[in-house]
């Protein structure tokens, strides 16, 4: 069997920037299930967050982070993110990233509930573009072994803990297995579980799936965030609209040009995302439309297009000029908050088995994450990763559980039925955007629990890609599914029309 120090899985920011770091200190295998550049990192558009700015500070990021979380952040973990981020922001300069500027200084723009202007970008509205073609660029020049077309199957365990990985040749379906001291699992996000999202193809939840497989802890799986502004023309594939948009005047309007978002909360179109998503939600239901629209033709349009060059020229192949006319909006399923559990050295509970990235739980999103934390979550914890496999090779220690943290198994008490429809991708994603999605209810949540139960097991054994992940998303579905079903409150990215108010009960986690 092949060996390497660390085995990686994954190849989006979370993969690349470990294995960066990873080569330095011994044998590094790379593995992705498509081509290289496959990834949610590639299409981020608004930017990463760093108190980098004059009237900021790592501690006002601090503040920021934790409102955003509605209760459930863990702050030591937010503190590291955010007295990190800048230095972190160095590293990406060092590896060249082409961050904005504006008259010689970074420039800084501000988004949905960050107090300041602290969000940096590269081209515009094309930043994942930058940071993911910088570092694959710069991994293919590395001491990496890449291999393209590899889907990760299954962590191999032995008694002490995770021993490598097996993962199937996509194009052979062949099976293959790898030996590594080190197994970081940097598989991205879950966007794929619902019928309308901002992810590509390749977020299916293989980490958390697999992770979960192993016997490792998963965590707040009921949070998954939904992007409130989507474009939402009919026939063209949902693509996003930064919340920068919004971050740089850009207003909401109703079908009938109404301005809502005052109406909702204090900071309007600059609420927290959640706030933003229901009450666009709440809009279109009012209005009996499938959209609202977000209007930035009172801005400058050369400013516009010069700094959303990508949404710009999208909507504009789409028949939307957007300096002259306001663009359809609805929210779509953008960012899994919970994840793999790791502590703030990215240890799972299993010991050698590391998660980075979309597809762990570091603590710092709590109940919903603020805006463009993720992509500097990444780096922060990727970093610390690395950090302690040299500190303490050979004895990591497992992520402590918290005292009032909930320990779940997942159910089997379904009544069996006799004709639930054969699983398929389309299926699971109309399913889960009808029960488990913005709005939810202990009604649409138990039909969903008993259908995917069902599913389960009804899944024959995987042979291909598509067929892994289908498997794997229903896994992830179910995970969701059942912890939303047991926290009775609504709380940050997870309401309940049956429970719309948050409870001091539920300051706790639902773990797996
Ligand atoms: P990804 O970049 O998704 O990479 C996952 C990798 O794992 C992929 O290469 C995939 O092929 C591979 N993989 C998955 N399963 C397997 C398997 N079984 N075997 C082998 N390989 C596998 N965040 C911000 O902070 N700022 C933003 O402005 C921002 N904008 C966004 C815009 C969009 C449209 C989207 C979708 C997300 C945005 N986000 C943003 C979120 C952010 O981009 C992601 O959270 C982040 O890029 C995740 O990085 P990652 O490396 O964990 O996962
Ligand atoms: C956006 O540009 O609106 C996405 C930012 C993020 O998801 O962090």
């Amino acid at each position: 069997m092949p060996t390497y120090d660390y085995i990686i899985i994954g190849s989006g920011i979370a993969g690349l920037y470990t294995a960066l770091l990873a080569q330095e200190h011994g044998r590094v295998l790379l593995l992705t299930k498509g081509s290289i550049d496959e990834c949610n990192t590639k299409y981020a558009q608004g930017g990463i967050a760093a108190a980098i700015g004059h009237d900021d500070s790592p501690g006002l990021h601090y503040e920021d982070t934790i409102a955003a979380g509605a209760g459930l952040c863990d702050p030591a973990a937010v503190r590291i993110l955010t007295e990190e981020a800048p230095d972190r922001i160095t590293d990406l300069i060092r590896f060249g990233v082409p961050f904005d500027t504006i008259h010689g200084e970074v420039a800084l723009t501000r988004e949905a509930a960050h107090s300041v202007p602290r969000i940096l970008h590269a081209g515009g509205d094309a930043t994942g573009e930058h940071i993911e073609l910088t570092l694959s660029s710069l991994a293919r020049l590395r001491n990496i072994t890449i291999l393209e077309y590899s889907l990760a199957t299954r962590i191999l365990l032995g008694p002490e803990g995770a021993l490598g990985i097996e993962a199937m040749d996509t194009r052979t379906h062949g099976l293959h297995q790898f030996e590594g001291r080190y197994t970081i699992l940097a598989t991205g996000g879950a966007g794929r579980l619902f019928r309308l999202t901002t992810n590509p193809d390749v977020a299916t939840g293989d980490g958390v799936a697999l992770a979960y497989r192993a016997d490792a802890a998963t965590e707040d799986m009921e949070f998954f965030q939904f992007h409130p502004t989507a474009l939402s023309l009919p026939g063209v594939p949902v693509f996003l609209i930064s919340e920068a948009v919004r971050g740089e005047g850009g207003l909401l309007r109703d079908v009938h040009g109404t301005r809502f978002m005052p109406d909702y909360h204090p900071l309007a179109e600059l609420a927290p995302r959640d706030i933003v998503a229901r009450s666009i939600v709440s809009r279109m239901q009012a209005t009996e439309a499938d959209h609202v629209l977000l209007d930035v033709t009172h801005l400058p349009g050369q400013v516009v297009s010069a700094r959303f060059p990508r949404i710009y020229s999208f909507c504009r192949e789409h028949g939307i000029d957007i300096t002259q006319e306001p663009i359809p909006v609805a929210p779509a399923a953008h960012y899994m908050m919970g994840g793999v559990k790791t502590n703030v050295w990215g240890e799972t509970t299993v010991p050698g088995l590391y998660a980075c990235g979309e597809c762990a739980c570091t603590g710092v999103h709590g109940a919903n994450r603020l805006a463009s934390n993720s992509l500097m979550e990444v780096l922060v914890f990727g970093k610390r990763i690395i950090q302690r496999t040299q500190e303490r090779a050979g004895a990591p220690a497992a992520p402590a559980l918290g005292p009032g943290d909930l320990r779940h198994t997942l159910r089997s008490d379904f009544p069996q039925e006799a004709g639930t429809e054969q699983p398929t991708l389309a299926r699971l994603q109309d399913l889960l955007w009808n029960n488990v999605g913005i709005i939810r209810s202990r009604d649409t949540l138990e039909v969903a629990a008993a259908t995917l139960y069902r599913y389960q097991q009804l899944l024959t054994q995987a042979a291909d890609r598509p067929t892994w992940e289908l498997r794997n998303l229903v896994q992830v579905a179910r995970l969701m599914t059942e912890a939303a079903l047991i926290r009775e409150e609504s709380r940050g990215a997870h309401f309940r029309t049956d429970f719309p108010e948050p409870s001091p009960r539920w300051l706790r986690h639902i773990l797996f």
